[in-house]
Order: structure tokens, then sequence, then C-alpha cells
């Protein structure tokens, strides 16, 4: 009995020891923690149980056989983030950079199924060469089932990769189908193919980090959401973020203590949209002083600036916010914008968080760019998003909802619940001087015309209560009292019912 305990305190302590000692120095060298290190930042103090420490690889070729970590390069189990429960994986650079072999995989499969058979969420931590090379065709099949899982997960569990060093060629298809990604700039990259392949074929030189580091991925492409400086504040996001989340797309949004009373009076917000149409100002303000406490976490703030998405609680329950930004591109729906509010949508419905939405648009930013890269079919990701979306939604103009980008943010013909209007909102085709240049186009002329026309088209339209008239929208409402509306609206619909006809799936516009 002693000889078997000591064999398995002898094969504990090798896992734990990784690729050794001179390996885990040089992963510190390079500013990153090991994959042991990451999850006790990363999970709650002493609750991470692992599984599978003794798997070892079975690869005979190029000597591997003398080449076995137990473990084999990742490390996995489960434990609780604010008590609540998360299955994780976490590769571990230090045996044989990370690679993923045939049993590396089937330790991550593990893990994801058990997520999904107990209902929570999978936090995978990546730090891999990619394919072990050694076991060829074994280690692509081994992705290729990580991939079916993350496809069957997806709208199940919530999916979190944090990408914490390498991650190339195919293995970028696992993050890039779960829900979130973060990354950590300077020690990580994601590309389909490297600096070196991309010069043979191209003839471009391009550093890693400018091909896919964070700052590409999360200001350029929106490939991962949000960047971080080091591992522990990557780690702590992810902690905070979690916090959010539901367990599954079942158990709906965790509630929190919450000491912001609801009905909370915000004076400064009837002040908040400037006099001058033309002049932006600031929706996170708007946004953080609905939500309880100020807390907004934003999802991709450095891609698509023109479109604000991310977590918040009301009353302790996690809502979803969507707000058009007047500050960049005057809030314009963009390729991008529409693209990332679009995912975030889907995510929140398919997950049961409900959707406020916070609207100052002036339409789809116009220009061959965005027509030839395809704005229509962008665009319309958004409102398919909106349209087919079932949760709570409550939407508040602020200022502008011109045309297609009106019907598009959660309007009431979209089935929002309660579609609010500030007494500052301007509902319309279009802004007062481009619709009297079309439509007085004959007196264009005569400046006094048009300035009268001009002034006789805002008159009319520059104002939320024809819109009200037809119930478009629900109520006009005091700035000052957004947060209350919105607290209540959310009590109310707490127990909507509504469901999409029978499909085996829809078609996105993708
Ligand atoms: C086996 C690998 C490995 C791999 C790294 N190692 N990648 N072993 N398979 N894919 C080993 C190295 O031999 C080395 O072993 C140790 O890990 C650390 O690697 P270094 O090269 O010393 O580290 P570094 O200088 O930091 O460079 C990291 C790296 C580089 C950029 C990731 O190792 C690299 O280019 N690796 C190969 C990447 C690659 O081509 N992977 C296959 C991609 S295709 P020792 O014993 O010396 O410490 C793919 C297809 C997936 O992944 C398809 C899914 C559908």
């Amino acid at each position: 009995m002693s000889a078997n305990i000591e064999e398995m305190e002898r094969r504990r302590a090798a896992s734990k020891m990784g690729g050794g000692e001179k390996r885990i120095e040089a992963q510190h060298a390079k500013g990153k923690l090991t994959a042991r290190e990451r999850l006790d930042v990363l999970l709650d103090e002493g609750s991470f149980e692992e599984l599978d420490t003794y798997v070892e690889h079975d690869c005979v070729d190029f000597g591997m056989q003398e080449n076995k970590v137990p473990g084999d390069g990742v490390v996995t189990g489960s434990g609780t983030i604010h008590g609540r429960l998360v299955f994780v994986f976490s590769q571990d650079f230090t045996v044989l950079g990370g690679s993923l072999s045939k049993r590396h995989a089937e330790k991550i499969c593990k893990v994801m199924d058990m997520a999904m058979k107990v209902g929570a969420p999978l936090i995978g931590l990546n730090d891999s060469g990619g394919a072990r090379i050694q076991e060829g065709v074994a280690s692509l099949g081994g992705y290729a089932e990580v991939f079916q899982r993350n496809v069957l997960a997806s709208g199940v569990i919530p999916q979190i990769s944090v990408i914490m060093g390498p991650c190339a060629g195919g293995a970028v298809y696992s993050p890039a189908m779960t829900d979130f990604i973060f990354m950590v700039r300077d020690s990580s990259y994601m590309f389909v193919t490297g600096p070196e392949v991309v010069k043979t074929v191209t003839n471009e030189v391009v550093t890693q980090e400018e091909l896919g580091g964070a700052s590409t991925h999360t200001r350029l492409t929106g490939v991962a959401d949000n960047a971080f400086d080091n591992d522990i504040e990557a780690l702590m996001a992810v902690r905070e973020f979690a916090s959010y989340l539901p367990e599954n797309n079942r158990d709906g949004v965790p509630q929190m203590p919450s000491h912001d009373p609801f009905d909370r009076l915000e004076d400064s917000l009837d002040t908040l949209v400037p006099a001058n149409a033309n002049q932006p100002y600031d929706m996170k303000e708007l946004v953080t002083k609905v939500l309880d406490e100020g807390e907004f976490f934003e999802v991709a703030p450095d891609h698509g600036g023109n479109i604000l998405t991310g977590f918040g609680r009301v009353e302790g329950r996690t809502v979803g916010v969507v707000a058009n930004q007047p500050m960049v591109l005057a809030g314009c729906l963009d390729i991008d914008a529409s693209r990332k509010a679009a995912r975030f949508v889907r995510f929140c419905d398919a997950f049961e968080i409900p959707i406020v939405t916070f609207v100052d648009v002036p339409g789809f930013l116009p220009g061959t760019d965005q027509e030839h890269n395809g704005i229509i079919k962008h665009g319309a990701k958004l409102l398919f998003a909106y349209a087919e979306a079932t949760v709570p939604k409550i939407t508040v103009i602020t200022r502008k909802a011109y045309g297609g980008a009106y019907d598009v943010m959660a309007s009431k013909h979209l089935r929002g619940d309660l579609n609010y209007a500030w007494p500052t909102a301007e509902i319309a085709v279009m802004g007062a001087k481009g619709a009297v240049e079309i439509i007085f186009r004959h007196e264009k002329d005569d400046p006094d015309s048009i300035a009268e026309r001009t002034r006789e088209y805002e008159d009319r339209f520059a104002n939320p209560f024809v819109a009200a008239q037809r119930g478009y929208v629900d109520e006009v409402i005091y700035p000052h009292s957004t947060r209350r509306r919105i607290a209540l609206g959310l009590r109310k619909l707490r127990n909507k019912r509504l469901e999409n006809p029978w499909k085996k799936h829809d078609n996105l516009p993708l």
C-alpha cells in the first residue's frame, strides 16, 4: 500500500514539474506563468480538482517512448470561480511546447464532455505549438474531436478561450468557435499560417505580433475580444467576466447581491445629449449610470468602437448592453460594429441574458469600402440577431434613430418588449438636411427656402412623438428615470415566454 502511495506521489510530483526546472524558468523569463500557476490565479483558492494527472501519450515514433511526462502537456479538471463551478484545461508549454497529442486532446474532450453533462462553463487556457508533430494524423484527429465538441457546446455552455502563448495553424479554430477570446499582449499570437509561410507565399515580411498579436486581433480583425498586459491581469479579468455569465443555457443569469437602489435617479442624464445634434457625447456615461454600481464589463472595447457591447447588472442580475457610441463615427453602423454586436446579441439570446439597447444611430456608414466589403450581409447579421432574439429586450432611444438602423436597433417591430425614447429622440427616415435635399431638390439654389424647409422638417420629425403616436415607442421618458424604467421593465419581463417557429436551425446571413 505505502509503495503505491509513494508511486502515486512520485508520479504526481513528476506531473507537477511538467517539462522540468529549465523550461519552467524559460516560461517565466518570457513573462508567462506555468499552466498550473495560471489555474491558481483563475480559480478560487484550493478549488481545483485535477483529472487525468497520469495520462501519457502512446507515440513510439521518433524516440517518443523515451519522452513522456505524466499529464502530457495539458492540465485539466474543474474548480470554482466565486463559488460557481467551471471546467478548465490549461496547456503546459513546458511539455513538448504544449503540443497537442491524441491523449492531450482526449483529456480536453473529457472535461468538455463533463462540462456539457452538468451544464457548467468551459475555460481553455491556450499555450501550444500546435499539432504534436511526431504524432501526425492522430493529432489532427484530436483537434477535430475538440472542434466537434466546441460546436455542440455552442449555445449550451459558455466557452471562453484565453490565448496565453502560441496558437497557430488549425489550432486557432477551437478558440474561434468559442464565445469569447481574451489575449495577453506581447506573449500570445494567433494565425493560420505564420510569418515564414506568409513570406514564402506572398513575399510579405511581417512579425508574429503584427500578423496575429493581441493588438492585431482586438483592434483590426475582431477575432479576439479583449487584450491584457500580462497573465495575471488576463486571468483576473476572466474571473470577473465569469461572474456575469449563466452556467448554461437553462439556468438563467446569476443573482448577485446589489445595494444600488433600482430607482436611483440620475439628474445629470437630463443634460447628457448636447443641444447641437451633430455634437457627440459619451454613451458610456449613460451605460455606467444605469447599471448597478456603475460596473460595465466591456467586450471588444478596441474594435468596432462605434458600438458598445458588454455586460453589467441591474438589481444584481446580468444584462447584455448594446449601445451606439456617438463618439466614434457618429455612432454609425458599419461592418465591424454590425458583426460585433450581432455576435454579442446572439450570445445573450442563447444564454437567456436580457438585452438593453441604447440607440443613437444616424444610419449605416456610406462608402464603397463598406458596400464592396458586404455591409448588406453584415448589417443583416445584426438585424437577424435582434429579430430572432426571444430574451427580454428593452430599448432606449436617446437621440438619432434614422432609417434602416432605426429598425435594426431592437425596434418595436423586431419584438422589442419595451421601447422608450428620451424627449431628445429624433426618429425619422433620415436627418433633416438629407431629407430636404431630396424632397426639395428643385429649391436647391435657394438657400433661404432650404433653411426654412429644414426647420419645418425638424419641427415635424426631429422628435419622438410621431413614433410614440403610432405606438412604435411605448413611452417618452425622463432621461433621469432611465435606470428605474429599465429595472422595472426587467422585473416585468422576467417570466417572458416567446418561441420562434420550429426549425432545424436558421440560415443566418454569413
Ligand atoms: C512537438 C513541439 C511542437 C510541436 C514545439 N515543440 N512545437 N513538439 N510538436 N508542434 C517543442 C519544441 O521541439 C521544443 O522542445 C519545445 O516544444 C519548445 O519549443 P521551442 O521551439 O524551443 O519554443 P519557442 O522558441 O518559444 O517557439 C515556439 C513555437 C515553435 C513558435 C511554437 O516551437 C514552433 O514553431 N513549433 C512548431 C509549430 C508548428 O509548426 N506546429 C504545427 C502547426 S500545424 P524542446 O525539447 O527543445 O524543449 C497545426 C495543425 C493543427 O497545429 C491542425 C488542426 C486542424
